[in-house]
């Protein structure tokens, strides 16, 4: 080795090695998902410069770094990356010269990616990376024309919560730190690209389409979608982007958009984000939605003709307060952007549908909440707040910090009553505007306002347990509701021989009395009363994906998976939303039979997955 290649790779030794000492700090909070130095060198803006290559499903990437120095003397900036080819690292102090600089990455964690430390000469106020992104990266997926409604044109989007922000871009990826941005991308011809910014109309002249974020956002929230993308107004501050044949479905569907973001300002205060739009993804979407500020990004499983299913809108332009404005600071901090949405939705869907429908979610909420209380691996993840870190936040999610989260809201209105509490939780986004928070930071929060304002109604050792303890406080508040528990009835009546199927209503079911329907359903049932039941109702092939996903649960469970295979399969072709295909695959997975079914399965259809679904789903099939 010559003597300048020894002195390269002893710089990037020991580059490396101060990274691994240097624990994750922002502000005085440790986040152990990021390896970021953000306590000595924060990020303030960033500038992105993106080409889409569609043929080798790649970015090519320029991403701008501006920084503060949090540490004056501070010489290097540690960004997070993940499977990131990086090619060049510059600094600059005015943003116009630009001079190379020395980088290093990291060794490679599974979960965390590699530590990008880059040499901060002594007067830059800017470092800029040139890169590409891999195929794999875990926070894009690549569709093939065939993935997508309109099947001629491929399709890009970003999935960057919790940590793939860094699978596309490098950058100081943790909840703690937020930054404006900018972002310039150069798509193929007739392929529109949309970010979670404002957007321009049209391509600039150099035929890009130009983007900017001027309010401060965690980089979980930056996102982008490439595609046959068309838009459709729904109000002054709302509309829909969808592919061209799904653009008119999704503007009936969301008609009310504009209403539910009136109603939204009525109850939590002003809306800060300017306008409030959604984006319809084609149906490997690994979620039911994504806050991506200005831009919620969705499944197009919610569009089910009959706007069933717009609680989900209400709970992502919720986060628009609880998440976006007011943000987790850590992962471990979750329940602070879930529970507090999940909270803020059933308001809404109360202020606008009513207590009825209000309570109905509620209630599906809790039957949520205690399927994943019995599916926890331990007490310390049924816990509203872990005492220690997970591994991969990914790994950990369920509807616990949701549901959980939503009903010590629940309990705090009751004991200290709505005014007080819609006063309180006012408050609470106004007095962390555009920060990030953590549970202890609140916790202090509801101390100094609620429980010291108002002594004597609620007591420190009631609000621990609501926070530590693994089960759920005897006190806790739980709705009920009407048309649910006549749907029970109607169940098991029928299944009990005592009425026939027809006496069942469920051609008027809403999708949420079909939840509740399967929910409770025995696995005593009989297989002639399955075949009745699917006659009645063509569940195998039904057309609303939720409905469908529980029917082939249930058959699975049954010990009818057979008679319902060749739809089932060709619906886990089609979607990818975790929250439909996880059960059914973990169904499957629960007999050796089943395993194998599954395991065939998913050797056929798991690379047409997100790249966060298949993780999802081989940790499923692994058994764990
Ligand atoms: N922010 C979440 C989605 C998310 C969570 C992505 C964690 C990655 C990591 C989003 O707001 C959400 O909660 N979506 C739900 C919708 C719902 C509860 C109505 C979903 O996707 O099912
Ligand atoms: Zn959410």
């Amino acid at each position: 080795m010559s003597l300048p290649a020894l002195r390269a790779a002893f710089a990037a030794l020991t580059l490396s090695l101060s990274t691994m000492l240097n624990p994750v700090l922002a502000g005085d909070v440790v986040d152990t998902h990021s390896y970021a130095n953000s306590a000595e060198v924060r990020t303030s803006h960033l500038a992105l410069d993106f080409e889409v290559d569609f043929a080798k499903s790649r970015l090519k990437g320029l991403a701008e770094i501006q920084f503060q120095r949090l540490k004056p003397d501070a010489d290097r900036i540690v960004l997070d990356t993940r499977a990131l080819d990086v090619r060049s690292a510059e600094a600059s102090s005015d943003g116009k010269t630009w001079t190379a600089t020395k980088f290093a990455l990291g060794s490679d964690d599974a979960v965390l990616g590699r530590p990008l430390t880059v040499m901060l000469p002594a007067a830059a106020t800017r470092v800029r990376i040139g890169y590409f992104t891999r195929p794999e990266a875990s926070g894009l997926q690549w569709l093939k024309p065939a993935q997508t409604a309109g099947k001629k044109r491929p399709f890009l989007f970003s999935q960057s919560q919790a940590i793939h922000a860094r699978s596309w871009i490098p950058l100081q990826d943790s909840p703690a730190v937020r930054a404006t941005y900018e972002a310039r991308v150069k798509t193929p011809k007739g392929l529109r690209a949309v970010m979670s910014a404002e957007m321009s109309e049209q391509r600039d002249a150099a035929g890009r389409w130009t983007f900017r974020m001027p309010q401060p956002i965690p980089s979980y929230l930056i996102a982008i979608a490439v595609g046959d993308i068309a838009f459709q107004s729904l109000g002054a501050r709302t509309g829909v982007y969808a592919e061209p044949a799904m653009l008119k479905a999704a503007a009936w569907e969301f008609a009310e958009t504009e209403t539910t973001v009136a109603l939204c300002e009525k109850l939590f205060g002003p809306y800060r984000w300017g306008r409030y739009d959604l984006l319809v993804l084609p149906p490997s979407f690994p979620y039911g939605g994504m806050e991506n500020p200005r831009l919620t990004f969705l499944t197009p499983t919610v569009i089910t003709g009959d706007r069933g299913l717009v609680a989900l809108i209400a709970h992502e332009l919720a986060h628009s307060w609880s998440g976006n404005l007011v943000t987790n600071a850590t992962w471990e901090d979750f329940w602070l952007n879930e529970g507090f949405t999940e909270y803020l939705t059933y308001r809404l869907t109360e202020a606008q549908f009513g207590t009825a429908r209000g309570d109905m979610e509620r209630v599906i909420g809790v039957a949520d909440l205690k399927t994943d209380l019995g599916l926890a691996k331990s007490d310390e993840d049924r816990k509203l707040v872990r005492a220690y870190p997970s591994k991969d936040p990914d790994e950990v999610f369920s509807t616990i910090p949701y549901q959980r989260g939503a009903l010590f809201l629940v309990y705090l209105e009751t004991k200290f009553g709505r005014e007080a509490f819609d006063a309180f939780l006012r408050g609470w986004f106004d007095a962390h505007a555009f920060q990030s928070a953590t549970s202890p930071q609140f916790l202090a929060f509801l101390d100094e306002k609620l429980l010291k304002a108002k002594p004597g109604v609620v007591s420190q050792a009631e609000i621990d347990a609501w926070v530590s303890s693994p089960t759920l406080p005897a006190d806790a508040v739980y709705a009920s509701s009407d048309a649910l528990a006549k749907v029970e009835a109607a169940r098991d009546a029928w299944l009990a021989g005592k009425t026939p199927i027809s006496a069942m209503a469920a051609g008027h079911w809403t999708v949420q009395e079909w939840e509740h329907f399967f929910e409770g359903f025995p696995t005593t049932a009989s297989a002639a009363q399955l075949k009745e039941l699917d006659a009645a109702f063509k569940l195998t092939g039904n057309g609303n994906a939720i409905i469908a996903s529980h029917w082939y649960r249930l058959a699975i469970k049954a010990g009818q998976t057979d008679s319902v295979l060749p739809a089932m399969t060709e619906y886990l072709a089609r979607v990818g939303r975790m929250k439909l295909i996880s059960p059914i695959y973990r169904a499957l997975a629960a007999t050796d039979a089943g395993r194998a079914q599954a395991n065939a399965i998913y050797k056929k259809l798991g690379p047409g997955y997100h790249p966060i679904a298949q993780q999802a789903l081989e940790r499923i099939l692994a058994g764990s």
